[in-house]
């Protein structure tokens, strides 16, 4: 499905990156993992070439500029091209300084904006001229269910990632007359490490899981399948939409 196609996913060491990474190689890409934590991006090479796959690890932080600059050079010598990019990279700080408005740490706020929102567009911002020269591409960025259904009390978050989704719509715009399409997915509640708080604790998992309106938790392996297709021609009426692939959380009120 994406034989020939060069892709790079930032967060890419870790859950829901992790598995893009993988789904992307797996439907035929060439993949660059890019993400600071480089021990997990190398098993995640591993685990891609074991597959029968091609991928490369590049350290990346997403919130210094020039490294996204220079990820998006090491795609297209590397592979010759860029035609995928996943922004996923993303940080939560709940009870280490996001919070509610008058409770955050100003320097945690400028955090969570810089690594979510901030690195989504220091990476478009280069990956688009290489996507043009390639002859075209995908953005997907993540967002989350907070882009349109914060749950309170993590007003940063919520925040950075209603500024993925209206910097998705608008990007999409401009990108289209381009060959580019850009789309944002916003799960749920997801069993990553991110969520560590939440699936390490029976009471809350159970909770978050009957939020879903199968009753059932998140794989991240169910939102590398989404990127895949988003990746694809198979979605080429889809520029600038929020998928909220989130099992129906942002679909229907709750019983109290
Ligand atoms: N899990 C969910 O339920 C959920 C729901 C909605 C949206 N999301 C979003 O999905 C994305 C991935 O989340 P996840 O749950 O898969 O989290 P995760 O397991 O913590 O993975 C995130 C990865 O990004 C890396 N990272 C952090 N800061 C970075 C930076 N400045 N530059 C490059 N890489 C960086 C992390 O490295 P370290 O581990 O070393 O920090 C980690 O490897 C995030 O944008 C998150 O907001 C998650």
């Amino acid at each position: 499905m994406l034989s020939g196609r060069v892709a790079v996913v930032t967060g890419a060491a870790s859950g829901i990156g992790r598995a893009s990474a993988e789904a992307l190689a797996r439907a035929g890409a060439s993949v660059v993992v890019a993400d600071i934590d480089e021990v997990g991006s190398r098993s995640v090479v591993d685990s891609i070439e074991a597959d029968g796959g091609s991928a490369i690890a590049f350290r990346t932080d997403v919130t210094e500029h020039e490294e996204c600059a220079a990820l998006m050079k090491r795609a297209v010598d590397a592979f010759g091209a860029l035609h995928i990019l996943h922004a996923n990279a993303g940080i939560a700080l709940p009870f280490r300084g996001d919070g509610f408005a008058p409770d955050i740490d100003p320097e945690a706020w400028d955090r969570v904006i810089k690594v979510n929102l901030s690195g989504v567009f220091y990476c478009a911002h280069y990956a688009i001229p290489a996507m043009i020269a390639s002859g075209g591409g995908s953005i997907i960025n993540t967002a989350s269910s907070m882009a349109t259904l914060p749950l309170g009390g993590l007003d940063g978050y919520a925040a950075s990632k209603g500024g993925v989704a209206m910097l998705t719509k608008s990007m999409a715009a401009g990108c289209g007359p381009l060959g580019i399409r850009v789309n944002a997915i916003g799960p749920g509640y997801v069993d990553t490490p991110m969520n560590e708080m939440i699936f390490g604790n029976a009471d809350l998992a159970a909770a978050f899981a009957s939020g879903h309106a199968d009753g059932n938790l998140q794989t991240s392996e169910e939102i590398g399948d989404l990127v895949v297709f988003l990746a694809s021609d198979a979605s080429r009426s889809l520029n600038g939409a929020l998928i909220t692939c989130d099992r129906g959380w942002t679909s229907f009120k709750r019983p109290v």
